[in-house]
This record gives structure tokens, sequence and C-alpha cells, in this order.
């Protein structure tokens, strides 16, 4: 190959290079988050293709696991070591204890430049405010209470859509006499926890809810209502596929899309997983609240925090980002991958499918009274000491089918004690 041969190939291979590989100059926004599901990965590919669209290098750091507990631990290292990426998906009262360590930026400027005190709710942009200055963007909302349904499984197994606690037993058993796994559920921590929060919703109703995981009001932690949560969660239990250990839940979620399983306990980010396998809410799928749930909406808000940086580009790259998360379009494409709620209040949601529209007008509907509840199991109502110390009691007792649903309360409530 001669020289100007050399060249043109050369210019040639560059050409192929993606643009954020020469965009080096612009600044570079390193993202840290737990969105690795097929369905999440598609949903945070929009946030990045628009980042580099506006001429930022996109630096991912995905870091394996829902519910993001490994996600926090290398946030955590890579603070301590002094170098935290320039956003990260941190959720909830969380965001107060890293505003108080000091590290967070202050965003101010790009809230003010586009107006986002107007377009969050309330609620939502306090959330995301430390010492009266925003210092996260949220990108959506998500739904916990919900229940999965693969109707062609219900169909052969004669089961009905349940409303109650006593129906989705007798679905259950249905799904059982005929074969089927009748609940899809993975052995993890925040997994067992899902299901747990949705038992005290469905059985506390809102208000016994908060008192329990917002307020740690010790009556209603030690209640017989409370031993209720764990004989209903003991009963589910024995509905689930004993080989659960450790199963992500995106594998849970793809049981029931293949029909091995008929229901499946989680929050709106599994409808990210039957987007992705291209059905339909509504038809391929049914989306209920949990049983007994009706009229509540547990939320959990999915948001980036912003961490001090010091190069003038990279700040420039952060900005983007922030500013970004915000725009109608994206809020529009993510959250149709993500399976939840856009957060802007002004969005046409026609744009969505059956279910996100049924949680919009739900949401709405919960907003009006109690109904509106922050989620325990992701992050959103108490500290990460006192979800930890949930965890632990939640997950052993689902381990050992022999347990004591009345021994469980007590070790909560001695768990939350000595964490608070
Ligand atoms: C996050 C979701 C995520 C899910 C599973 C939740 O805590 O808020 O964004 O999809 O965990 O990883």
């Amino acid at each position: 190959m001669n020289a100007i041969n050399r060249l043109a190939a050369v210019v040639a291979l560059a050409s192929l290079l993606p643009l954020n590989a020469m965009a080096a100059d612009n600044g570079t926004v390193e993202v840290l988050h737990w969105w690795t599901s097929g369905g999440e990965a598609k949903a945070v590919e929009t946030l990045k293709a628009q980042v580099e669209k506006d001429g930022f290098i996109w630096k991912d750091n995905a870091v394996a696991g829902g519910g993001g507990a490994a996600a926090m631990t290398v946030l955590k290292t890579r603070a301590i070591s002094g170098n935290p990426p320039a956003a990260a998906q941190i959720k909830g009262p969380d965001i107060q204890e890293w505003g108080a360590l000091g590290l967070l930026t202050e965003l101010d400027d790009v809230a003010k430049a586009n107006n986002w005190d107007a377009l969050l709710p309330q609620k939502v942009a306090q959330i995301m405010k430390y010492d009266g200055h925003f210092v996260a963007v949220p990108v959506n909302i998500h739904r916990v209470n919900w229940l999965w349904i693969n109707p062609e499984v219900f169909a052969k197994a004669g089961a009905k859509v349940p409303t109650t606690l006593d129906e989705l037993f007798a679905a259950a058993d249905k799904l059982k006499a005929a074969g089927f796994i009748p609940l899809a559920h993975g052995g993890q921590p925040w997994q067992d926890s899902t299901v747990f929060e949705d038992i005290a919703l469905s059985i506390l109703g809102p208000k016994g809810y908060r008192a329990a995981f917002v307020e740690l009001d010790q009556d209603t932690l030690t209640g017989t209502q409370m031993v209720e949560v764990f004989k209903t969660l003991q009963r589910l239990g024995t509905y689930m596929d004993p080989n659960r250990a450790g199963r992500d839940w995106n594998i849970a979620a793809a049981e029931v899309i293949n029909g091995k399983a008929g229901m499946q306990i989680m929050g709106d980010w599994a409808k990210s997983e039957w987007t992705a396998a291209g059905k339909v809410a509504g038809k391929d799928y049914q989306c209920v609240a949990f049983p007994g749930t009706q009229g509540s909406f547990a939320y959990n808000i999915d948001s980036l925090a912003m961490f001090k940086l010091k190069n003038e580009n990279d700040i420039n790259a952060q900005n983007d980002l922030a500013k970004v998360a915000l725009e109608p379009q994206f809020q529009t494409v993510f959250n149709q991958n993500k399976g939840s709620l856009p957060v802007r209040q002004d969005m046409d949601m026609s744009q969505f499918d059956a279910c996100t529209q049924k949680s919009a007008v739900d949401f709405k509907e919960a907003e009006k009274g109690d109904g509106l509840q922050p989620s325990m199991a992701h992050n959103m109502a108490t500290t990460l000491a006192v979800q930890g110390a949930i965890f632990d009691v939640v997950t052993n007792f689902l381990n050992d089918p022999k347990a004591d649903p009345a021994t469980a309360v007590k070790q909560l409530d001695s768990a939350i004690k000595s964490a608070k």
C-alpha cells in the first residue's frame, strides 16, 4: 500500500468511528447505573445516544444487579477514593445523605433555564433538592404494586385475574394444578421485599404502610396486621419456584413471557422485558394492581444525582445530561422502553401503551388522597440502613418455610431499632 492509499484507508476508517470517539475534547460524562437487563439497556441507550448527539462522550458504568445494591457498593468505593462518577443512579432519601457529604453539585442553572420547578410534580422536585438546590434530575416514575399476568397461561389453567388476596391464592391454585409455576420470582433480598411491601400495602392500606415504612411506627410494625403480612408472604412463597435462589428479576419475567409461569409480582420495569420481547400490553400480557392495592400507588422515582467535577468540559457534558433527561423527546422514548411514567407533567400520554396509561390515571387518583406512597424496597421510603435491616428479616423469613410470622415481626422491630 503506498502512502496515499494508506492515508485514504486511515480517513475511511476514521469515518467509521462513532461520533463519541471524535468528540474527545468536548467533555465526558460517566454514568453509574444498574440498567443492565435487555429492556433496561434499550432504555438507557436512548440517553446515551442523545448525549453523544450533543457532542459529548458517554462513559458507561453499568453495574449489574437489580435493585441497585451492587451499584451502590461500587459508588461508595469510588466516592471514598475521591473519584466519583459524574452522575449516579441515586434515589429518594439517599440523595439527602450524599448531599450532606458535600459531594453533589448544584444544578440550579440548568434547572432554571429549563423550568424544572414548573415541569415536575412538587413532591418529585423536593426529593431532587438538597438544601433548596437541585442536585439530581429525575427520569421517570415507576409503580411498584403491579401484578404481571400471562393471559394465555391463565386461560389454559382456567384461572381468573385476581383483585383480592383470596382471589390471588385461588388463581395460584389453578395455575399449580395445571402444571405451571404460579408465581415467577427471583430469590434476591430486594425482590423478596418488593413482594413483602406489596402485601403490606394490601393488608395495612396506604396509611398503615406509611406508618410502618416511612414513620417506622412501632405499634404498626409489631401489630397483628403485620403478623398477617408475614403469614401471607409465607403462603405466597409456596407458589414460587423452589429453584428461585439468586435468580434475576428479568429471568423471572421471561418465565411469564415464555408461558412457563402465570404471574410475577414486580414493578413496571418488568414491562421493559415484555416490550423488548415485542409483546403488546393488554393483549399478550396484562398488568393489574397488586390485589388489594387498587387506588394506591407505591412510587419509585429513578434519578441521576450529579457529583462535583473539576474539568470545565466534563461539567458541560454533565449539564447536557441533566438537560436532556427532562426533554420531551427523551422522556417519551426512554419511558416507552423502561415501562415507567414520564416524570414531566405535560406529556401526551396517547403515545404510551395501555399499562402506562393506566399507571398515569392511577397516579392522579392516588395523589388525591393517601394513596401515593414511597416504595420501601426501592430506596424511596427510608434510609438504606433501615431498608437493609428489613431486607434481612424478610429474606431470612422467606427462605425458611417453617419460620414463625409472630417471631419475624419481633425480629423486624428490633432490626429496625438498631438500624435507626
Ligand atoms: C430501579 C429500576 C430498575 C429496577 C430493577 C429499581 O430499583 O428503580 O430502574 O429497573 O430496580 O433493576
